[in-house]
């Protein structure tokens, strides 16, 4: 029996910027009103939780429990807590649904206002933190830190699936896959026979690939810069794949002369502003200079720096593209995520193909180095 004590458990701990993950042992209090403390079982790693030991995020701060895209069981509920109870199987959500916002009530959106501008970053609703370790307060990650044997999240922030659901690939609905299938599905809304290219051949951008082909795209082109990920982005719909490095002119010529002016639907799954838009005649790849005019639409998926930003000459939207972006696929979280743990239940996409690596979770440094290197798409840590 844990529920209300406060529970020592081990933790990968980010300390600073640019620093390696740290097992540690750390305290985690238990719920408060409107929280839920879970026991994590299973957590991949993303570009993401990459991203943010590069300090990329804005307003994140250290020492930080990071993790984001994981799955686990409730140990515990707090006060008011109606939606769940001991022993449901939940998955973190990094994009809540309070379900009263303005925007929650919106068909048109998934970005929760009240998770977004009312809640203080890093910390729970009322300003503090569950986590300590060795005496320090410990930050949380995107609404959720999944990087730990036992977290404590928001009511909003997580939601229940099936409790026969076999755990283990499922935490990748909690991100990687959803952010890329969806951002195809909902976000573009590719139609049938439609020309896709997806930029950025990792998880969320292989996932992007499944998305098209799911949504009856006739040609999807795989961008990427290593060509070790070609061959799975063609087993999961990619009819074909350039590397950019290949080329000696800009690789949007290369694609506006291969697609007949440009494609339909891009997809920036990266996250480098440079590979965005490209002023003009750069080497560099740019996902909205390989639109058509009059109807090409690029959305950006990949998180880019919070420093950094794109300019470009207003004619390339005057024309007729469009620019947009989704966080989680579009996805409205609380209601979509038990539907996609169901499809794939019933196997309706097949998103096992994106777990390349398993690892015990003190591993966790070593799965990090399989995704810097380029060799893993996505790797489990099994707690
Ligand atoms: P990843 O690191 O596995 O994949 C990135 C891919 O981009 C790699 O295959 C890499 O070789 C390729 N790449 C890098 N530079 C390139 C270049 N100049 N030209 C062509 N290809 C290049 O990362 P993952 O997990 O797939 O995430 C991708 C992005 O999506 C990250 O920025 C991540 O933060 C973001 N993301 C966004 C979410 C959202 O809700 N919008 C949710 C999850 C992730
Ligand atoms: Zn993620």
């Amino acid at each position: 029996e844990t529920a209300g004590t406060v529970i020592k458990c081990r933790a990968a701990v980010t300390w600073c910027v640019n620093e390696p993950f740290s097992i540690e042992v750390v305290e985690v209090a238990p719920p408060k009103a409107h929280e839920i403390r879970i026991k994590m079982v299973y957590t991949g790693i993303c570009g993401s939780d990459d991203n943010a030991v590069y300090g990329k995020f804005k307003d994140m701060q250290f020492p930080i429990i990071l993790g984001h895209e994981g799955v686990g069981i409730v140990e515990s509920i707090g006060g008011g807590v109606k939606g769940f109870k001991p022993g449901d199987k939940v998955i973190p959500l990094f994009a809540p649904q309070c379900g009263q916002c303005r925007c929650c009530k919106d068909p048109r959106t998934n970005i929760c206002t009240t998770a977004r501008m009312e809640r203080p970053k890093g910390l729970m609703a009322d300003g503090t933190s569950r986590f300590t370790c060795k005496g320090k307060k410990i930050y949380n990650f995107l609404n959720t830190s999944t990087f730990t044997e036992y977290t404590v999240i928001d009511e909003i922030a997580a939601v229940k699936i099936d409790e026969n659901t076999a755990l283990d690939n499922i935490s990748l609905i909690g991100c990687g896959f959803s952010t890329g299938y969806g951002s195809a599905l909902n976000a573009a809304k590719v139609h049938p026979g439609s020309s896709c290219a997806v930029f950025g051949l990792g998880g969320v951008g292989l996932a992007a690939v499944m998305g098209c082909k799911a949504a009856g795209a006739s040609r999807i082109i795989g961008v990427d810069i290593n060509k070790g990920k070609f061959g799975l982005a063609k087993e999961l719909g990619a009819t074909e794949c350039i590397n950019p490095k290949d080329y000696d002119k800009p690789i949007q010529q290369v694609l506006v002369e291969q697609t007949g002016g440009g494609l339909d639907y891009v997809f920036e799954c990266i996250g480098d502003t440079e590979t965005m838009q490209a002023p003009t005649h750069e080497w560099r790849v740019a996902a909205i200079n390989s639109s058509h005019h009059g109807f090409g639409t690029t959305v950006i998926v990949g998180v880019s720096a919070a420093n950094k930003t794109i300019t470009f000459d207003p004619m390339i939207f005057l024309t007729g593209r469009t620019l947009t972006g989704s966080v989680f696929g579009g996805w409205k979280p609380k209601d979509s995520v038990p539907k996609l743990v169901h499809d794939y239940m019933e196997k309706k996409f097949d998103l096992d193909k994106l777990v390349t690596h398993r690892l015990p979770f003190e591993k966790i440094n070593e799965g990090f180095d399989y995704l810097r290197k380029g060799k893993s798409i996505r790797t489990i840590l099994r707690f």
